[in-house]
């Protein structure tokens, strides 16, 4: 596995990361019985840039992690853990809000830590800006905690570049993650532009359109009831065909190039310099899409996926 520096402070990651969130929380069918198998299909195949958060479950899925990662015996130096916090929830799962105060950024912390079983956080996210905290406030209270040893790094999600400047500015910011992937391509005005002059690495979430630009899913049947997704405009029965034109643009690609559409939509990000961390829980989907680090794609199919496969095609906004 390839591995790239993410940011300028000495952080060192797969090419790829995998996204876990699915393994507990808004996809429905949880299945307990593959979450071995792709966690052990990751480390065989060198994807080992983890991502979680406290919110997802809320709280299991960094406690499914920790469990997993000492249950199948994998070393904790070969990986690269990143989580979130700023997104509080009930453990029942209701929500409380964006919270940000250095006190709960402390306490979530604490319970990262326990959770995932390590005395350091490999990459510690704010998950949502909180508009009542100054995000000087909130880099601060970080940068004491890589002070303390108990994060390593910084990073944002979901920030502008006004944030991003100023946060920058208290403690070097590490990573960004934006929602980033063929259909979602706008991560807001002049972010792209600060993260490169700052070097701050992108690492991009939902890189397969949540599941939608793989082509799996063809109908919204093929969705549990419990199911996210079945909320979500860009799935709405409205859009939801409609959206499958683009998919069907991209299966031709794949289908022309002997690749997958997950492939295709994947390599599209890495050719770009970014990380994807694509979410499955799924070991030869893990597979298929680390495969994505060996397709190539010309200047000719990068310009066709940048600037003709067109996002003013799709239909709905990415969140409600
Ligand atoms: N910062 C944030 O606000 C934020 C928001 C959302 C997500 N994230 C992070 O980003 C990660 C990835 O995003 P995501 O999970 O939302 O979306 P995604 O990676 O775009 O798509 C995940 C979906 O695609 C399916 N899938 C994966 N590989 C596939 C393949 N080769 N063929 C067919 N289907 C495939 C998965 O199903 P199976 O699991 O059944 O394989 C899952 O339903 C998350 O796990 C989470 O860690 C961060």
């Amino acid at each position: 596995m390839k591995t790239v520096k993410l940011g300028q402070q000495g952080l060192e990651v797969s090419a790829m990361g995998l996204g876990c969130m699915g393994m507990s929380d808004f996809y429905g069918h949880k299945r307990p019985e593959d979450v071995d198998a792709t966690l052990l299909a990751a480390v065989e195949q060198g994807i080992t840039f983890w991502d979680s958060a406290e919110m997802y479950g809320p709280f299991t899925n960094e406690q499914l992690l920790g469990d997993r990662i000492k249950a199948l015996g994998i070393e904790r130096n070969k990986l690269t853990l990143a989580t979130k916090f700023g997104v509080t929830r009930e453990t029942d799962g209701t929500w409380l809000g964006f919270n940000s105060t250095p006190a709960q950024i402390r306490q979530s912390c604490e319970g990262s830590l326990r959770r995932l079983q390590t005395e350091t956080i490999d990459l510690y996210y704010q998950h949502r800006v909180d508009p009542n905290v100054p995000i000087e406030e909130v880099v601060g209270t970080l940068a004491d905690l890589v002070t303390e040893g108990k994060i390593r790094h910084i990073g944002l999600s979901e920030a502008s570049e006004d944030i991003i400047r100023r946060a920058h500015k208290v403690h070097p910011i590490t990573a960004l993650q934006g929602e980033y992937s063929l259909w979602t391509r706008d991560l807001g005005a002049g972010v792209l532009p600060a993260l490169q002059e700052l070097g701050i690495g992108l690492v991009t979430y939902s890189p397969l359109g949540r599941g939608f630009l793989t082509g799996a899913i063809k109908s919204r049947n093929d969705l549990a009831a419990d199911d996210w997704r079945l909320t979500n405009p860009r799935f709405s029965e409205d859009n939801f065909a409609k959206n499958l034109e683009f998919v069907a643009e991209i299966e031709a690609m794949a289908s022309r190039k002997a690749c997958t559409p997950a492939q295709i939509a994947l390599a599209w990000i890495t050719h770009q310099g970014f990380i994807p961390i694509p979410g499955t829980r799924n070991p030869n989907r893990l597979v298929e899409n680390a495969g994505a680090l060996t397709v190539e794609l010309t200047a000719e199919e990068l310009n066709w996926l940048s600037n003709e496969l067109s996002t003013d095609d799709i239909h709905g906004e990415r969140y409600a």
